[in-house]
């Protein structure tokens, strides 16, 4: 065992996964497409230290809240049940990215913990199986393992990891509204739509038929097209968690604003399309040619960031301090 470093990127879903087949192993209820993004990255130095008597989580050189620790220790147990040892770590985390804010923390957070965790477990796990590993954390950090476009499959524990899938070239413009936490988070607004919303069979059902037609977007290098199924699909899952019982509101006036106003830059004739997760920032897909008009556009409207497509979650030099 030894100190490990990793850093990884957060990743944006260009068809969603919002639902679990099956909760205990994280499985997703559909397959989900998404750019892992070169900007916001997590970098987390794992320590196991035989001297601890429990694990330590900093999160930027705090102690991270009960909730958070528990997810960590509960993640550490699955990679310390395989390395066959019961030694605690101490955990390091630095975010770049606003935690809670709905952009995709999780996802950079427990794909940078996969990857140092298995490297200071001596676990030797090639990228599907960190991708895999990486999924029992946060569904959305198996796409993290994986450089730009990811296709993470649906199927049962072996099958469901991420992988690189061809894709048009393709720029973001992320819109940072509120860096707040968000009101529900977005595992429990997941359970709730699934257990209450009576749109939660026809989001399942869209979204699976919304992927064949992303993918093949992809293969023919048409980004017009792939903009325009990751818009709909993303209104899609916020249709279907509004309609949850109680209500969960993810996108705030702000947020619509940002829409309306990439319909209109549409209206100029240029290939923009808007999507959110779960929180009220939004984020744009375009050409790289034109993510400057865009993001000149939309910085009346919050804080904007240009990112294209960034590296899957790897092994660094330096340790988080
Ligand atoms: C809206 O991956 O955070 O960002 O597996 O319960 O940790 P858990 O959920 P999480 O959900 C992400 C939901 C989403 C859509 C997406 O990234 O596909």
């Amino acid at each position: 065992m030894r100190a490990a470093t990793a850093r990884a990127y957060p990743n944006i879903a260009l068809v969603k996964y919002w639902g679990k087949r099956d909760a205990a192993w994280n499985l997703p209820a559909t397959g989900s497409l998404s750019l892992t993004l070169d900007v916001f990255p997590t970098t987390t130095t794992v320590e196991p230290d035989p001297t601890l008597t429990a694990d330590v989580f900093t999160l930027d050189g705090v102690a991270a809240p009960a909730p958070a620790l528990e997810r960590v220790r509960r993640f550490l147990d699955l990679v310390r049940e395989r390395a066959g040892t019961d030694t605690a770590a101490r955990v390091r985390s630095v975010n770049t990215v606003p935690t809670g804010a709905g952009l995709a923390s999780s996802a950079s957070g427990f794909a940078a913990l996969a990857v140092a965790a298995s490297a200071a477990y001596d676990l030797d796990l090639e990228r599907p199986g960190l991708s895999r590993l990486a999924r029992r954390g946060s569904g959305s950090a198996a796409r993290s393992l994986v450089d730009g476009m990811a296709l993470w499959h649906a199927g049962t524990d072996e099958e469901s990891f991420a992988e690189p899938v061809a894709s048009p070239e393709v720029a973001m413009v992320v819109t940072v509204l509120e860096a707040g936490p968000k009101p529900v988070s977005s595992r429990e607004a997941m359970t709730r739509t699934a257990l209450t919303s009576p749109y939660y069979r026809a989001w399942v059902e869209s979204a699976s038929q919304s992927l064949q037609a992303a993918l093949s977007a992809c293969r023919d290098g048409d980004l017009d097209r792939l903009g325009r199924i990751a818009e709909s699909n993303a209104l899609r899952m916020h249709a279907a968690i509004e309609a949850s019982d109680p209500p969960v509101r993810y996108l705030r006036p702000g947020s619509i604003a940002v829409f309306d106003r990439v319909e209109q830059l549409r209206e100029e004739g240029l290939c923009a399309y808007a999507t959110a997760d779960a929180g009220p920032n939004v984020v744009v897909i375009c050409p790289p040619s034109e993510a400057e008009a865009v993001r000149t556009a939309l910085a009346p409207f919050g804080t904007t960031v240009t990112a294209g497509p960034g590296p899957g979650a790897a092994l660094i030099a330096e340790p988080v301090g």
